[in-house]
């Protein structure tokens, strides 16, 4: 099929609404996105749709009007609610969900009993629809899974020979799809946040809830309130990492990262490629610009990018959203003290991990070491620990740290009551040496908690046989004090499920693995 690409003329415009009418598809511009329209009153031009975007028959479509009083016949009623949002925000970026009439075939509807109705404000739009003579359902006008469209270009990247025309109109004003709101229930919902933000739709309707969906990833076993929520969604073909994190970190961090791209603001100072989204701060420009930016990742061939996170209030809560998705949420709290928590069995290669990141540039910070120092001559935890376990654990002023673990180590008791002591106090200290970027090595990361202030958990394990050997060699210990040692650790199976990867040295490469688990993980 040839893909006429019209103008903005009256001429234009006239054609594009008699291919609509006799059942065609027409690509045209909105204020939100550029939307693929046919009339929706007509089962099989909608059905096309469907073919054209590759798009799941059970996701159900926007109808568009072009003056208030067309809702009347395509829902079961404009209820009051209906009526103070419409009169407020159409013509505009909204789309309101009723009831809807039996006018309205199940293939825009989905099977639903109910329909999404919005007018926009886009002068282009409004003009096509009177131009039809016929409400126009239209999704936006990607290829199903791929970022909306915000210029005539996207709209022809992806539906060149698959539908009749497109309407040229320029880039779109917000760039990101309207504002999704349910009124078919008691309270209005939010099923997709956008340019009417949740503050202007409560200053109309009083209490409007977020549809839990919208920021955050829905569970296996959810029925999503909007069936547009459960499928893939602006997903560019590179990976896409958002960091949570100020403009230092992110810049630092990203700095360090080869063959990725960083997914950032105007202004931010990166060495890497990067492809920006509007400025800090600044919602609109950043909703303005977010799906032709992921497009231009794709253009440039990026395997693996890193975002900066948009607040998540006003119409930033937009742009989290489409992102988030766009990340399939893969998030990463690079606020938290510590990069990467490195754990594991004893004996299975902690070390050697931790030596191989300090050489990518990440700061060690080695639990043993200040426990060690917590407890030289003089130290005040001293006398706690003395309290707690005997004086006798102390001589000339010194710990005696073997009698001490023999001691200790023979009762789950006591050894919960001496790490109760020690972690806290122990994390104190390397908390305050912790530095962006850096890793924790800790033997105990998980029961002192400290899995939790690590961006990301790392774990190395190995067959008890070979740890053995490793710690007997090491420390000079006996089978039976090296066995006794192992018994007290997490299984293998324990590390797997708890920690972002886990690393096995069991004649595998560690490199690799460490490497798998660094592109895997950040
Ligand atoms: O800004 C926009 O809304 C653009 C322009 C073209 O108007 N359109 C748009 O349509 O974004 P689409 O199909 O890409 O997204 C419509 C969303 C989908 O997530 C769909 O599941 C949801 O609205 N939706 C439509 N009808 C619904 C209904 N009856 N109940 C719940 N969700 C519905
Ligand atoms: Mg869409």
């Amino acid at each position: 099929m040839e893909t006429k690409i019209l103008s903005t003329s009256e001429y234009d415009l006239s054609l594009a609404g008699e291919i609509i009418r006799d059942g065609g598809l027409v690509a045209f511009p909105t204020e939100t996105v550029y939307g693929l329209g046919a009339n929706a009153l007509d089962e099989t031009a909608v059905k096309k749709i469907y073919a054209a975007k590759g798009r799941p028959s059970d996701n159900p479509l926007i109808v568009h009007i072009a003056e208030k009083e067309d809702m009347i016949p395509l829902v079961k009623e404009v209820t009051p609610a209906a009526k103070a949002v419409m009169d407020a925000f159409f013509p505009g970026p909204l789309t309101i969900i009723l009831k809807k009439s039996d006018k309205i075939p199940s293939a825009v509807s989905g099977g639903l009993d109910t329909v999404a109705v919005r007018m926009p404000r886009n002068e282009t739009a409004r003009a096509l629809i009177k131009a039809a003579g016929v409400p126009v359902a239209a999704p936006s006008a990607n290829t199903s899974g791929r970022p909306s469209p915000t210029k005539a270009k996207h709209v022809i990247d992806d539906m060149t020979g698959k539908i009749d025309a497109v309407i040229d109109g320029g880039a779109c004003r917000f760039g990101v799809e309207s504002t999704v709101v349910s009124l078919a229930g008691d309270i209005p919902v939010i099923l997709r946040p956008g340019a009417v933000t949740k503050e202007m739709l409560s200053g109309v309707l009083g209490k409007v809830e977020l549809a839990s969906a919208v920021l955050e990833e829905m569970g296996e076993n959810e029925t999503a309130p909007s069936p547009g929520m459960k499928y893939k969604h602006y997903a560019p073909k590179a990976k896409i990492i958002i960091l949570d994190a100020d403009k230092e970190r992110y810049e630092k961090f990203v700095n360090m990262q080869k063959n990725a791209f960083a997914l950032c603001f105007e202004g931010d100072s990166v060495e890497i490629p990067k492809i920006t989204f509007g400025f800090e701060g600044d919602d609109l420009s950043q909703a303005n610009a977010l799906f032709d930016a992921l497009r231009r990742l794709d253009e440039a061939g990026a395997k693996k990018a890193y975002a900066r996170i948009p607040q998540k209030s006003g119409v930033g809560m937009a742009v989290y959203n489409r992102l988030i998705r766009a990340a399939a949420f893969r998030i990463i709290d690079l606020k938290k003290p510590f990069t990467i928590g490195v754990t594991g069995k004893t004996g299975a290669g902690k070390g050697y991990i931790c030596e191989r990141l300090h050489s990518l540039g990440y700061k060690i910070i080695d639990c043993d070491y200040y426990a060690k120092r917590l407890t030289k001559k003089n130290s005040p935890i001293l006398s706690v620990l003395q309290e707690e376990f005997g004086e006798d654990i102390m001589e000339n002023g010194e710990l005696r740290r073997r009698f001490l673990a023999d001691r200790v180590f023979v009762s789950k008791e006591k050894t919960r009551r001496l790490n109760e002591i020690m972690h806290p106090a122990v994390l104190k200290l390397c908390m305050q040496q912790a530095d962006f970027p850096c890793v924790l090595d800790a033997p105990q990361l998980f029961e002192s908690g400290a899995d939790r202030l690590c961006s990301v958990v790392l774990s190395i394990t190995a067959p008890d046989a070979l740890c053995a050997e490793r710690i007997m060699r090491r420390d000079g210990i006996n089978e039976k004090q090296a066995e006794a040692r192992l018994a007290a650790q997490h299984s293998t199976e324990f590390f797997i499920k708890n920690s972002d990867y886990t690393v096995i040295n069991d004649g595998r490469n560690i490199d690799t693995q460490l490497a798998a688990a660094l592109e895997e993980c950040l």
